[in-house]
């Protein structure tokens, strides 16, 4: 690891949260009170907390705007005409816009917006493929108080149409297209299809990527050039109470339908703020990627709302990573000289199983940081990526956090943690994390139990869109007083955290996060299947595969084509990225005598392990069934 001089903001950081001592003696409100102050603030705040859990409210009575201190006050620096995007297109164009730039075309955007009569408050779905107009597109809602609920590009008509129709939102902000591997994707060709299920929509923008014909509906579909053309380049930004809701950012829990995730204003842009600059140690000149969606909540943090809230030089790109060849990602490292490079496991391995060849021609030697999220590095990837792209000087910083955490919660610090391949380090300042056991007692070092946070924090999800009980039931009712992260994972000796994965019935993909429910329900809708169930499948490099027990109503028998019907209704209704791995046709799915299906011996099944603990299985014929369905159609 680099030496720790190397390194005086986090020092500073550290030992304003008093770190090592933080658990006899936290003083988490001082702490995140220092942190708000990195934010310009129109009016500072009366309280830094007030509630309590479930319902807290963080800088009560302060005022802010999100694009004002993500570029405005950047302006009154030499950092006004410093890259803010650096965009990357697929075919290899590329865009640089300047916090400059950003500033007249965010401000036109959100005048573009206020003319289509979007108010405060009101909810903007944002559609898009990763292109600066996405980023455009959340700023310019952030300045006038408008709320965005961004939805991945590669989900279905139908995942766009149910997101659309929860939040009941009139407007859309798309794009016409983009390149993947070399084709056109017709973006706005699910759009229309969505819509035809989407009452509330009144106008849809549509920015131009591709060129490609598509369908123009009048009245409701705007060209983002066109009603650009006409606009001032300047917008007064909207002074937001620290408490009104930034964004929503739907993603999948253990039950049916997508949760609207709410994150406010003050505490979540702190948040954001802090951890970027911290766990990124970032400087001044650095170029940084986190080469994710700007849809995940990584892209939120990590991509917009972090970086450009630090004046950070950010890369984003729109395509595939082996194409044209398996290189591009070592080659646009190389091109824009990169810093600092944040993904996933996911890739990680990917690139693993390319091979080395791939980088060994590249000059990646500017990369000094590198960072993993959205499921467990395991220690020979990890070390694979420490020694391979960070050519065994890089610090690796291994972060864990959820969308409802807003930002990271667990990762070693550059320069303080030494690390240890697999573990996520300690709990960051401010973070009082836990493990505890099924009474919500904490248990001992080396003991797995749920990954609890104790105390609020900023950045923590206020609510869940239009469901109240569900932000109770789901995270504040397993535990009093504590968050229930969904997550189970230990302690070592050292005190270091490991987390083992979710416990609950979320399924992780390749860091996309479905629930078993939403596939099943897809599943459920051929007409032969009585029932289904979805489980995540350790697969062989230590990530995840969606696999899916079904049975057949009577008369029906499994057959290969029906396999991949089964197969293909899942990626019609959710999207390419959910193609299930596995599909076994089963008489009967194990099941408690309370009804619930055991996702747990299901998951033996399919991983080929002894069956676990049976006791409470209703009928233990069910057994048989399922080891004979074992093999794969
Ligand atoms: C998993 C992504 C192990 C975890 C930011 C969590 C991780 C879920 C890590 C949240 C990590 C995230 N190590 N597991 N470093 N980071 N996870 O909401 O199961 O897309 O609950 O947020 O990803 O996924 P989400």
């Amino acid at each position: 690891m680099s030496d720790k001089k190397t390194f005086p903001p986090i020092e500073e950081f550290v030992q304003r949260a008093n770190y090592k001592s933080s658990t006899e003696n936290p003083d988490h409100l001082s702490f995140w009170e220092k942190e708000a102050q990195r934010l310009h603030w129109f009016k500072k705040w009366d309280k830094v907390l007030d509630g309590k859990v479930p319902f807290v409210r963080w800088f009560t009575g302060g005022k802010l705007n999100v694009s004002y201190n993500c570029i405005d006050r950047h302006l009154v620096s030499w950092k006004k005409n410093k890259a803010a995007l650096i965009f990357e297109g697929e075919p290899g164009d590329e865009r640089v816009m300047t916090y400059q730039d950003l500033y007249r075309e965010v401000c036109k955007f959100a005048n573009v917006l206020k003319d289509l009569n979007v108010k405060k408050g009101d909810i903007v779905t944002i559609y898009m493929p990763v292109i600066p107009e996405a980023i455009v597109a959340m700023l310019a809602c952030t300045r006038i108080g408008a709320v965005h609920s961004v939805v991945f590009g590669g989900f279905a008509p139908h995942a766009l149409a149910e997101r659309v129709n929860d939040s009941k939102s009139k407007i859309l902000v798309t794009a016409d297209g983009y390149w993947r591997r070399g084709q056109v994707i017709r973006t706005k060709d699910n759009v229309d299809k969505a819509l035809e299920d989407c009452p509330t929509v009144e106008n849809v923008i549509v920015a131009k990527r591709v060129s490609n014909q598509i369908k123009m509906t009048r009245g409701r579909d705007h060209w983002y050039s066109e009603l650009m053309d006409f606009q001032m380049g300047d917008c007064e930004p909207e002074q937001m109470d620290s408490e009104d809701t930034l964004f929503i950012k739907y993603t999948s829990g253990a039950t049916g339908k997508p949760k609207g995730i709410v994150h406010t204003t003050g505490g979540y842009l702190t948040c954001a703020s802090s951890t970027h600059y911290n766990v990124f140690d970032i400087k001044d000149e650095d170029v940084y990627w986190c080469a994710g969606d700007i849809e995940w909540i990584t892209g939120h943090s990590y991509t917009v709302y972090g970086p450009l809230s630090n004046g950070s030089t950010v890369v984003i790109y729109e395509g595939a990573p082996d194409f044209p060849e398996k290189d591009r990602v070592w080659s646009i490292i190389e091109k824009y000289r990169v810093n600092i490079f944040y993904t996933s496991p996911t890739a990680i391995r990917m690139f693993m199983k390319w091979g080395d060849r791939w980088i060994a021609n590249k000059d990646i030697n500017s990369l000094r940081l590198l960072g993993s999220v959205g499921e467990t590095l395991n220690p020979e990837v990890g070390e694979w990526y420490y020694k391979n792209v960070g050519k065994s000087r890089c610090p690796v910083v291994d972060t864990w956090w959820q969308t409802e955490t807003g930002c990271i919660m667990i990762s070693p610090l550059p320069g303080t943690t030494p690390v240890k391949f697999g573990s996520v380090g300690f709990p960051l300042p401010g973070i009082e994390a836990d493990i505890v056991d099924d009474e919500g007692n904490s248990v001992p070092n080396g003991r797995n139990g749920y990954l609890v946070i104790n105390d609020p924090w900023p950045a923590m999800a206020r609510n869940v869109y239009k469901d109240t009980q569900k932000y109770i039931d789901t995270y504040w009712s397993v535990f009093e007083n504590k968050f229930y992260t969904g997550d189970g994972a230990f302690k070592d000796e050292d005190g270091y955290f490991w987390i083992s994965g979710r416990v609950d019935d979320v399924i992780n993909v390749g860091g996309y996060r479905l629930g078993s429910a939403e596939l099943e329900s897809a599943v459920l809708t051929h007409p032969s299947v009585a029932e289904a169930a979805a489980i995540g499948m350790n697969d062989d490099v230590g990530g995840s595969a969606i696999c899916i027990f079904v049975t057949l109503i009577e008369g029906s028998n499994p057959h290969e084509d029906l396999e991949k019907r089964i197969s293909d209704l899942v990626v019609d209704e959710i999207g390419k990225f959910a193609r299930p791995e596995r599909i076994y046709f089963t008489k009967n799915l194990p099941k408690t005598r309370g009804g619930k299906i055991m996702r747990r011996l299901l998951r033996d099944v399919a991983e080929g392990r002894e069956l676990g603990d049976t006791t409470t299985l209703l009928d233990v014929t069910v057994i048989d069934d399922l080891t004979s369905s074992g093999v794969r159609m």
